[in-house]
């Protein structure tokens, strides 16, 4: 329930759907990386924040490792739809990643292009290793093969947003995801 009630047209992953997927990841990374000291979380800006936020959470639930959080903004789509392919890097990491472990969570991997960069970005920087995490990918989206060693759900290639993913920057704080009505488009 919420002011954007009216503009969605269906709810895809609801957020007890949400919360369980959440959960099962976590329990898999904290079984993959149990014994790893210096785990360092880097979070996707804006679209990542909801699933940092409850994933660094889960995965301390889950008997995981101790970590730190880092932020990176980076932004490929601007205001549109579709991803321009075009990167750029709006918050950098505040600290040296050399010899850390990091997991890099994402939202969605949609075209790819965006992770793909980034995973280039990292490894250049000399992190220990390098593994995603991201709740939602688009199979039948994917430009740029690139390697998602955890994934959440795999959607169709619809427009969707809710839990973080926006449309012209709004939309992020809807609980669940959905699929917008047309109209809301043509405004
Ligand atoms: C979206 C999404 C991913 C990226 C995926 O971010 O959050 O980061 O696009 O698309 P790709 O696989 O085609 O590169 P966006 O650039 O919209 O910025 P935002 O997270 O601030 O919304
Ligand atoms: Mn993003
Ligand atoms: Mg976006």
């Amino acid at each position: 329930m919420g002011w954007y009630d009216a503009d969605i047209e269906r709810v895809i992953i609801t957020e007890d759907e949400l919360r369980a997927k959440v959960s099962e990841l976590a329990k898999q990374v904290a079984t993959d990386y149990e014994s790893v000291d210096g785990l360092l979380l880097v979070c996707v800006l804006k679209g990542a924040v909801m699933f940092m936020a409850d994933f660094s959470r889960a995965l301390a639930a889950a008997g995981g490792p101790a970590v730190e959080l880092e932020f990176m903004a980076v932004s490929s789509y601007g205001q549109g739809t579709t991803s321009s392919g075009v990167v750029r890097i709006i918050k950098d990491l505040d600290r040296d990643i050399a010899g850390k472990h990091v997991i890099v969570i994402e939202d969605i991997v949609d075209s790819g292009l965006t992770l793909s960069w980034l995973l280039r970005y990292l490894e250049s920087r000399s992190a220990k290793s390098v593994d995603v995490v991201a709740l939602f990918r688009k199979p039948d989206a994917i430009k740029v093969p690139v390697p998602v060693k955890y994934v959440g759900f795999d959607i169709p290639n619809e427009f969707v947003v809710g839990y973080g993913l926006d449309y012209s920057e709004r939309y992020r704080e809807v609980p669940f995801v959905g699929i917008l009505h047309p109209d809301v488009y043509s405004r």
